[in-house]
């Protein structure tokens, strides 16, 4: 029979994971897991599967045009989500009248999206959504970065290593209608803006004409992006401006928290999915070599848009890419925690003891690979030194003599002695 080849490579932009590869997406996962729970959230999870009509939105975003989608054997047009949100609002409001308001959910979600291949961007990720439904106040967005700023403690990443740029769109909204920009083509302004750095600014101009936007609003759009401080804003939005009220109560809030050091004010922050209405936040590791870490923000009309009744709503996704590269580029950084122990031992006459062994440390929660045939010293350590194991105990007969073996940590070389059991 002849065969054609196959390739072993997974499709392009997704991922195999190997073990040393599941080392890091353990940690990660452990840490979202961790600080989602130490904050109170709820999991939660839906089907990968979605209604490509709940995904597919008209407002011309860039996820709109990244979705895998397919028809099943009975002409359902299916997609495979691009993001937790749509779902998250979907399952909300199927049960909008029993729920307990504010909700606090979050789920690790994998997601699919046709992106340019490019650092930091695969076809799929893994994404962990923290979102509060029903709570109007500030509370809600510094509750939500807080545990993010949590996860990111647990996964080892030092606090200066990142910093969580903030804006509020409704600040923005403001400037434009001073600037005499009405709040019919704001929407579309966002989105423009947002592509800052990804395309030109006259190809950005260019998408505000098309708009219909006049050479002089333009002119002014640009110069809105130049406002570095909340002082500066206020001088053009007016001291009584709500979005400006809004946003110093949620960096005054975030002091109390602990989290202040990590947020700055940056009105360039503006996010490319056209759902929100309010605080809007990106994270960025603090020299900018990477995208962003995570993003979020509040989006108090995506029940309503879906045929829901009106709720508030602030969430974030922090995406499982990103955050290991960024780990990987710190220094001193090297695989992700390693534990547990490999048994083996030398010749058959030690199986016994080396089984022995492995069954009382695997009774006391202890990882154990047992080695499951003898083997030659120098085979089992190089195959335990290049393993995800910290420790090996080798068992000869001597051991089995003296009834103790030496336990090694695989990185100091330092030995301890273990008994062995009889
Ligand atoms: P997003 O900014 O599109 O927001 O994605 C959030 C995060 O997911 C990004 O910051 C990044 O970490 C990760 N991410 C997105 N696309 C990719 C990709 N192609 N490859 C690797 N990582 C990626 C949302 O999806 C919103 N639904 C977040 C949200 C939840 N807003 C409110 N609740």
């Amino acid at each position: 029979m002849n065969f054609t080849p196959l390739s072993f490579d997974p499709p392009r932009g997704m991922r195999d994971f190997y073990p040393e590869d599941m080392l890091w997406r353990n940690r990660v996962f452990d840490a979202w897991r961790h600080a989602a729970s130490v904050f109170g959230f709820q999991p939660y999870d839906a089907c990968v599967v979605e209604s490509l009509e709940l995904l597919q939105r008209k407002s011309g975003e860039e996820v709109s045009e990244q979705i895998y989608h397919f028809e099943d054997k009975s002409g359902r047009k299916l997609a495979l989500r691009p993001e937790m949100t749509p779902t998250l609002a979907r399952m909300i409001a199927a049960r909008q009248g029993q729920l307990a308001f504010p909700v606090k959910w979050f789920t690790i979600a994998q997601c699919f999206r046709y992106e340019r291949m490019t650092r930091g961007r695969k076809r799929e990720h893994y994404q962990w959504n923290m979102d509060v439904i029903g709570e109007e106040s500030v509370s809600a967005e510094v509750e939500i970065l807080a545990a993010a700023a949590a996860s990111l403690k647990a996964m080892g990443m030092p606090d200066d290593a990142y910093k969580i740029r903030v804006n509020n769109r409704a600040l923005l909204a403001e400037l434009l209608a001073k600037s005499g920009i009405a709040p019919e083509h704001h929407a579309a302004v966002f989105l423009a803006l947002d592509k800052r750095g990804k395309i030109t600014d006259e190809e950005i101009s260019a998408l505000l004409e098309a708009e219909g936007l006049g050479e002089e609003p333009i002119r002014k759009t640009f110069a809105l992006l130049g406002v570095q401080t909340l002082d500066q804003a206020a001088t053009l939005a007016g001291a009584d401006s709500p979005a400006l009220a809004t946003l110093r109560e949620f960096f005054a809030l975030s002091e109390i928290y602990g989290i202040a050091d990590r947020l700055v004010f940056d009105i360039a922050v503006i996010r490319g999915l056209a759902y929100y209405t309010g605080i809007v936040f990106e994270a960025f590791d603090t020299e900018r070599k990477f995208r962003a870490i995570f993003g979020g923000g509040r989006y108090d009309s995506l029940l309503t848009t879906i045929g829901g009744t009106p709720t508030p709503a602030v969430g974030l996704g922090f995406g499982d890419v990103v955050v290991v590269e960024v780990l990987k580029d710190l220094p001193g950084e090297t695989a992700a925690g390693k534990n547990g122990v490999v048994i083996g031992y030398m010749f058959a006459e030690q199986r016994e003891a080396a089984t022995r062994l492995a069954r009382a440390l695997r009774v006391q929660g202890e990882t154990v690979d047992l080695m499951l045939s003898r083997q030659k010293p120098k085979q089992f350590f190089s195959r335990a030194g290049s393993s995800t194991f910290a420790d090996a105990i080798f068992i000869g007969p001597d051991d089995v003599q003296k009834g103790a073996a030496k336990r090694k940590n695989l990185a100091t070389r330092e030995e301890t002695d273990v008994p062995l059991c009889t």
